[in-house]
């Protein structure tokens, strides 16, 4: 079986650990979030807003660094439908990682309360305020948040299977 040769540049694996324990805190506010109320629920959603806006912001610039560091070419030994597989995972994670905050974003620009990111610092509202476009961004929010966790679930079995069984050094390329 052929190994996959080099490693992930340091740089790109820094920032997929670091946005990993980000985007899995985030879904695990939500779902805190979603099961709390008054005090902590407010305790909760001051985390997860301002964490989901370095989410959004550390995508653009994990987006960035891949054009300058492109990713090692996976096994040549990788059946296509695993590459195919692989890759289209890989753009719906970094779809959600975009999607997931703008979504966020997005809902709480059409609700009709400011955006609070920490004190006085607000984000501007980037739609217009109105309750059905927050009420459908709302469930967006909630259906994309279902998506990304199974994604990720895909994600973690398939990364795995490389380090535990085939053993080719994609797990390693990574860690
Ligand atoms: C929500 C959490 C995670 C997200 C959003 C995520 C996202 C990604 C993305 C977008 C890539 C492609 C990198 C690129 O080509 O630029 C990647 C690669 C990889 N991830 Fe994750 N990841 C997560 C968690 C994990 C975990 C928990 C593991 C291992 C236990 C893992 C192992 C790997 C490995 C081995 C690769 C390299 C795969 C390859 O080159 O084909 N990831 N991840
Ligand atoms: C990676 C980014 C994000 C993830 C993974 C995520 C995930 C989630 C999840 C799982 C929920 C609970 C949904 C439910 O149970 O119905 C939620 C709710 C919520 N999210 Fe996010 N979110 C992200 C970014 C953001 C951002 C950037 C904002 C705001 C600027 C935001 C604002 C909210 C609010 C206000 C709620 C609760 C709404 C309510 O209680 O009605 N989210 N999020």
């Amino acid at each position: 079986m052929s190994l996959r040769p080099t490693r992930f540049p340091a740089v790109s694996r820094r920032l997929h650990w670091l946005m990993a324990a980000m985007v899995l805190t985030m879904l695990f506010l939500g779902v805190g979030m979603a099961a709390s109320v008054s005090e902590r629920y407010r305790f909760l959603v001051a985390i997860h807003r301002p964490l989901g806006l370095a989410v959004l912001l550390l995508a653009a610039v994990r987006l960035v660094n891949r054009l300058f560091n492109p990713p090692p070419a996976l096994p040549d030994a990788l059946p296509p439908w695993q590459r195919i597989a692989a890759k289209a995972s890989h753009v719906l994670l970094y779809a959600l990682m975009f999607l997931m905050p703008l979504l966020g974003w997005g809902m709480l620009s059409a609700a009709p309360y400011p955006i609070v990111i920490y004190g006085s610092l607000h984000l501007p509202a980037i739609l217009p305020r109105d309750p059905t476009l927050y009420a459908w961004l709302r469930q967006l929010h909630t259906d994309f948040a279902y998506l990304l966790f199974a994604v990720f679930l895909v994600h973690l079995g398939a990364a795995l299977m490389h380090g535990l069984i085939r053993r080719d050094g994609v797990f390693k390329s990574m860690v």
